[in-house]
C-alpha cells in the first residue's frame, strides 16, 4: 500500500513529513524515507524499518527545509532495504519521486531509460518514474520551470501504466510539489499558507480538516499559497474542498470505526491489486520450465488458520484445473507427520504475515525432503519468502485487523489462477478453456464490490440472532472451506462457540448439537450441489434450527422455502463463489462481535501473526 505526505509552507517541513508517516504506518512499515529540499538541494533520509527508525536518522542528518516529501513502505518490488527505500531520484540527484501503487510496464521503460543511458540504483518500479520524468523534461517546453515539470509529469503519466499515486519534488522549483492520482489514493489538505499532500486524511488531520479529494488521472500543483488542480486534459479545474469532522483514530481507519470492517471493504481494491501481478508468468516464479511443470505430480499446501482454509480452497482448484493431486496440511501437523518422500512434488505455503514459525517449520521439513517450496504470503522480505525458493505476493498491503479477511480472499484468488496457470501448463486446460476462466478471474473485483454493498442485511440480521451461545455453518465441495472459515471468524472476534462442518456430514454427528433457535449458515450457491443443501436445509430446520440460507439470485426462491432468512450475493462461476460467499460471514463476525461488546481488532489471546511454535 504504502504511506505518501508532502509539505509545502512556511515552516520547517521535516516534522510536519515524520508525523504524518507516523500516521500512515498502518499502509506500510517496512522502511521509511524523506526528502527536504535545503538551500536548492535535495537531502535525502531513508532508513529500514518503521518511521521510528527514519526519525532516528533524520534526527542525525538534520535537514530543514520548508518544502519536503515522505514516504513509508509496504514493498511490492524489491526487498526492503535502504536502497528500495523512497524517494527514489533520477541521475542528477535533483527530481525526487515517491510512489504508492504499482508501475505494471515498468520493466519495458527501465530498458528503455537505460539504453538511453540512464542508471538506476534500486529495484524498485518507482525508481523509473523519476529518471521517466528526467527524460521527459529535455521534451518538453514551459514558460518556466513550475511549467516545465508539470508537463514533464503529464507526458510521464501517458507513459506508465498501471494504479499509482505519486508525489514529485524538483530541486529547481523551491515551494512547489506536484502530485498524481491514478488508481490508487491521493488527497490534498489546505492549510493557512501551508498545504499538504498525502495518501491519506490522518496525515495531516492535526494541522488542517479541509481536504480535496483528487480523481483518477488528476495532478494537484501545490504551492505556499493555494493549490491547483489539473484534470485529465491538463486543464485546471475547480474542486469543492470537504471539512472532515473525524477525529485522528477514525482517520486511521478510513472513517470506519474497525480495521476489521475497512478491510471488508478493501476487498475488491485488495483482489484486483493481487490481479495485476496474476498476469505474470508463475512458470517464471516457480523457476520451472515446461517440461518440469508438466511433470509436477504432487502438490502439498501447508498453511495456518486462515490461510489454511485458503489451502483447503486451493486444492478443489488445483485438482479441477490442473489434475495434480493436492494434500492440504496444517502446518503444525505436516512438520510432525511422517511425509512420504515423492519426487516431483511442489510444496506451497500460504502465509499473509510470512512470519508464523510453524508455516516456516513446515516449509523447512519440505526443502529437507528435496520438495520446490512457493511462499503466497503478503509481506516482502518476510522470513517465509527468504525461506522458499519463489514466492507469489498476494497485494492487500498491510492487515491490521487479528482476523484476517482481505488477505483470505487475496489468497483464494492467486490459487485460482496458479491453478489455472497450471492447468494451462501441463495441458489439462486447453488455451480457449483458460481463456474463459481468465476472463472469469478478472471479473471478480467487479463482483467483490457488489457483496461488500450487502452490510446492512448481514448488520440487520445479527440483532436477532446474536445471542445464541453456538452457530454452525454448512457447505460443500468448495464451500465447505468456507463453512470452516465463517466459523474460524466468529470465534476469533465473538467469543461465540462456532463449527463448521462438510453439509453431508452433519448427519453422521453433528447434527445433534442441534437445538431449538440454534443459528445455522448454509452455503448454497445455485450450483450442481443445490439440491443437496436444500435437503440439509429441511434436515436442520426440522430439528429447530434457524436457518440462513447464502445463495445466488437463481436460488433464491426455492432457498425462500426452506430457510428462515436469505442472503444474495452475486453469481460467479462456481468455482470463484467461495470469495464472494465469505463476505456475508465476515460482516456477520464483526457485527456480533460488536453487538457483543468484543475487542474486534485485538481479540483476547489472538496475535495477528504467531512467531512461536
Ligand atoms: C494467527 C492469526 C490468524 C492467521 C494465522 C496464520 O493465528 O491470528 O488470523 O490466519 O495466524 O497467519 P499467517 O500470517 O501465516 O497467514
Amino acid at each position: 500500500m504504502c504511506g505518501i505526505i508532502g509539505y509545502v509552507g512556511n515552516n520547517n517541513s521535516v516534522p510536519y513529513i515524520i508525523d504524518g508517516l507516523k500516521k500512515l504506518e498502518y499502509r506500510g512499515y517496512d522502511s521509511a524515507g524523506v526528502s527536504i529540499l535545503q538551500n536548492g538541494r535535495l537531502v535525502t533520509v531513508r532508513a529500514v524499518g518503521k518511521v521510528a527508525e527514519l526519525e532516528k536518522a533524520a534526527l542525525l542528518a538534520n535537514p530543514k527545509g520548508s518544502t519536503g516529501i515522505g514516504h513509508t513502505r509496504w514493498a511490492t518490488h524489491g526487498k526492503p532495504s535502504e536502497e528500495n527505500s523512497h524517494p527514489h531520484t533520477d541521475c542528477t540527484g535533483d527530481i525526487v519521486v515517491v510512489h504508492n501503487g504499482i508501475i505494471e510496464n515498468y520493466l519495458i521503460l527501465r530498458d528503455k531509460l537505460k539504453s538511453l543511458g540512464h542508471q538506476f540504483k534500486s529495484e524498485t518500479d518507482t525508481e523509473v518514474i523519476a529518471h521517466l520524468i528526467e527524460e521527459n523534461l529535455k521534451h518538453v517546453s514551459g514558460k518556466n520551470d513550475a511549467d516545465l515539470l508539470i508537463k514533464a509529469v503529464q507526458k510521464t503519466n501517458a507513459e506508465i501504466s498501471g494504479a499509482f499515486a505519486y508525489g514529485v519534488l524538483w530541486a529547481r522549483t523551491p515551494g512547489l510539489l506536484v502530485g498524481v492520482k491514478n488508481q490508487s489514493p491521493m488527497v490534498v489538505g489546505l492549510g493557512e499558507n501551508e498545504n499538504f499532500l498525502a495518501s491519506d486524511v490522518p496525515a495531516f488531520l492535526k494541522h488542517t480538516n479541509k481536504v480535496l479529494f483528487l480523481e483518477d488521472g488528476e495532478i494537484a500543483v501545490l504551492r505556499v499559497d493555494g493549490v491547483t488542480v489539473l484534470d485529465k486534459a491538463g486543464k485546471a479545474k475547480k474542486v469543492k474542498p470537504v471539512k472532515i469532522s473525524w477525529d485522528q483514530q477514525t482517520a486511521e481507519k478510513g472513517g470506519y470505526p474497525h480495521f476489521m470492517l475497512k478491510e471488508i471493504y478493501d476487498q475488491p481494491q485488495a483482489i484486483e491489486d493481487t490481479l495485476r501481478t496474476a498476469r505474470t508468468d508463475f512458470g517464471k516464479i516457480l523457476g520451472l520450465n515446461t517440461e518440469a511443470l508438466r511433470g509436477l505430480q504432487n502438490i502439498h499446501i501447508i498453511a495456518c488458520g486462515t490461510a489454511y482454509h485458503a489451502g483447503l480452497v486451493g486444492k478443489y482448484y488445483i485438482e479441477q484445473f490442473a489434475g495434480i493431486p493436492v494434500s492440504v496440511d496444517l502446518a503444525s501437523e505436516y512438520k510432525y507427520r511422517t511425509v512420504p518422500h515423492r519426487v516431483d512434488t511442489l510444496a506451497i505455503a500460504i502465509s499473509q504475515s510470512g512470519e508464523t514459525a510453524d508455516t516456516i517449520g513446515a516449509v523447512k521439513k519440505a526443502k529437507s525432503l528435496g520438495f520446490r517450496t512457493l511462499a503466497i504470503c503478503n509481506v516482502l522480505g518476510s522470513t517465509l519468502t527468504r525461506t522458499c525458493d519463489s514466492t507469489f505476493f498476494t497485494h492487500c498491503g498491510p492487515e491490521i485487523s487479528v482476523a484476517s479477511t482481505k488477505a483470505f480472499t487475496s489468497q483464494i484468488t492467486s490459487m485460482y489462477a496458479l491453478a489455472i496457470f497450471l492447468g494451462n501448463a501441463n495441458g489439462n486446460l486447453s488455451q480457449n478453456v483458460f481463456d474463459k476462466l481468465y476472463k472469469e478471474l478478472m471479473a471478480l473485483p467487479k463482483a467483490m464490490s457488489e457483496v461488500v454493498k450487502d452490510e446492512y442485511t448481514v448488520r440487520h440480521l445479527t440483532r436477532k440472532i446474536y445471542k445464541a451461545d453456538r452457530f454452525i455453518f454448512l457447505g460443500r465441495n468448495v464451500n465447505f472451506p468456507i463453512a470452516l472459515e465463517g466459523a474460524l471468524k466468529l470465534k476469533e472476534v465473538s467469543y461465540r462457540s462456532a463449527e463448521g462442518f462438510a453439509a453431508g456430514e452433519i448427519k453422521h454427528g453433528p447434527i445433534s448439537i442441534i437445538d431449538k433457535g440454534t443459528p445455522v449458515f448454509m452455503l448454497m450457491p445455485h450450483d450442481s450441489l443445490f439440491e443437496k443443501m436444500l435437503s440439509a436445509c429441511q434436515e436442520c430446520r426440522a430439528r429447530g434450527a434457524f436457518v440462513v440460507a447464502i445463495t445466488t439470485p437463481d436460488g433464491e426462491k426455492q432457498a425462500k422455502d426452506v430457510a428462515d432468512k436469505v442472503l444474495l450475493v452475486p453469481q460467479a462461476s462456481e468455482f470463484l463463489q467461495p470469495a464472494l460467499n465469505v463476505v456475508p460471514l465476515q460482516f456477520l463476525a464483526y457485527w456480533i462481535a460488536k453487538r457483543l461488546g468484543c475487542d474486534i481488532d485485538q481479540p483476547r489471546n489472538l496475535a495477528k501473526s504467531v512467531t512461536v511454535e
